[in-house]
């Protein structure tokens, strides 16, 4: 499975790339306007066009993806267009992120124009992210449109199964994969049990129907739901830069590493010199 890092923090992005386990990023607006408006906050300017052209340069060789902003077809098309000439032909790593849906509150209006630009950026061999993923048919049709990456959205899928169940969590906290009691009833959303439920629906989809498309698991929140994407075979898992220092962790491996260290003879440090 391959780990992307889910920042714009090109800092995070710098010590991550370090590690040389990194093979891509994802941003979105949100994450873009974290960093903007830090900062802003520290006093210091910033040219969002060099910002982004750097996180592209650290990730050289492993995809970026950068959403778009618009909601109608032409308007994300032309966005999508205009991210890929800006950055693409000298860092050859930008990928595109489509909503599946830029719907506003379930409204009439452009419901299946996601789906549309996916098709026509994918004609233009340009890689599409498709993101805000909740339910497995829709990665379904965002495969079948050309999407080169589905984005379920696991993180983001517990929490509303915990709002519709009315149980008091922690963002962070970790939701059973394989979903949550109360009172005798399974909580779930038309079948999906939690977001590590969702990513494998996604996962058995693609696969069944041998589409060209790789599940990329986002909005994950703690390691245990890392691993859980690899168990269930997600093609990549895009995490947090925490939650990315959290997965080398634990206690039992600090304790060999002062038994072994307490344990070096002379003659191996000799032999080590
Ligand atoms: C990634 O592509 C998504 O934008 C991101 O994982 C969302 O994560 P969040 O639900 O923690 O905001």
């Amino acid at each position: 499975m391959k780990i992307f890092l889910d920042t714009a923090e090109i800092e995070e992005i710098k010590e991550a790339y370090s590690y040389g386990i990194i093979d891509g990023v994802t941003t979105n607006p949100s994450l873009i306007k974290k960093s903007v408006e830090k900062r802003i906050a520290n006093g210091e300017n910033i040219y969002l066009k060099k910002y982004i052209q750097e996180i592209l340069k650290v990730a050289k060789g492993t995809p970026v993806s950068l959403e778009v902003t618009e909601t109608s077809e032409e308007g994300m098309f032309k966005q999508a267009q205009k991210l890929y000439k800006m950055f693409n032909p000298k860092y050859k790593n930008v990928v595109i992120k489509i909503p599946i849906n830029p719907t506003f509150n379930g409204g009439e209006e452009h419901h299946f124009d996601g789906l549309k630009v996916i098709k026509r950026l994918s004609k233009l061999k340009i890689p599409v992210n498709c993101t805000l993923i909740f339910t497995p048919e829709q990665a379904l049709l965002a495969a079948k449109a050309g999407a080169k990456y589905v984005s379920p959205f696991a993180g983001r899928i517990d929490d509303y199964i915990r709002e519709n169940g009315r149980i008091k969590y922690d963002k962070n906290e970790y939701f059973p994969a394989e979903g949550f009691y109360k009172r005798k009833y399974l909580l779930e959303d038309d079948g999906v049990k939690s977001g590590i439920d969702l990513v494998a629906q996604c996962v058995a989809i693609i696969a069944e129907h041998e589409l060209d498309t790789e599940v990329l698991a986002a909005s994950l929140r703690n390691p245990r739901q890392v691993r859980e994407c690899a168990l269930e075979g997600a093609n990549i898992a895009t995490i947090p830069f925490s939650v990315l220092r959290e997965l080398v962790k634990h206690p039992k491996t600090y304790e060999g590493m002062q038994k072994f260290t307490r344990d070096i003879v002379v003659e191996y440090m000799e032999l080590l010199k």
